[in-house]
């Protein structure tokens, strides 16, 4: 059986993440979800929050499920027993920022084998943060995530 991590802080999980996850499931007999404490991004929601966002998210994929993680990706790989990751990559900055996380995981965990998906062009401008901006002065967000964290938000 073929497990994959798919990491990342998720705050909060987008449609752009949600298309890497529903393409990984194509590829991978089992896909985890870990969401990253990141105490140092400051999130703007919980990490049990961002949690729950992400199971409701992904309540119709059968072979996917969530965890909470803290600490270093490469102990949560040895933790899950699996050496696959799979990333997503919008844009050049996106591959020079992952090439770099994935050469100093590499110094830590030879096996490490990263799998990067290129993003939807539909897809290419979202990110978390431009969520949180527009949560922040009251735009929009509908086109931006999935239906059930919209709702999670909305009814926060
Ligand atoms: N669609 C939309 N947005 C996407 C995306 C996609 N397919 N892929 C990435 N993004 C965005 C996110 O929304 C996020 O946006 P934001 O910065 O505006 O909030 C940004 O890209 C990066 O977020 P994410 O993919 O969640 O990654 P991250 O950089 O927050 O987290 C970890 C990366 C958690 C995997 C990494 O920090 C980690 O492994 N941490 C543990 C410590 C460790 O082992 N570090 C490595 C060794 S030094």
């Amino acid at each position: 059986m073929k497990k994959v991590i798919y990491p990342g802080t998720f705050d909060p999980i987008t449609n752009g993440h949600l298309d890497i996850i529903q393409r990984a499931t194509a590829i991978f007999d089992r896909v985890v979800i870990a969401v990253a404490e990141s105490k140092e991004k400051k999130p703007m929601f919980s990490l049990s929050k961002r949690v729950d966002m992400v199971s409701k998210a992904i309540w119709n994929l059968d072979s996917v499920e969530v965890r909470p993680f803290s600490g270093l990706l490469v102990h949560l790989l040895q933790e899950e027993k699996t050496k696959f990751v799979i990333r997503g990559l919008r844009n050049g900055v996106d591959f020079e920022y992952e090439k770099n996380m994935e050469y100093s995981n590499r110094s830590l965990y030879p096996d490490i084998e990263t799998i990067y998906l290129n993003c939807r062009a539909e897809n290419s401008f979202i990110s978390s943060s431009v969520v949180r901006t527009l949560l922040k002065y009251g735009g929009d967000i509908s086109h931006l995530v999935p239906d059930e964290v919209e709702k999670i938000i909305r009814d926060a």
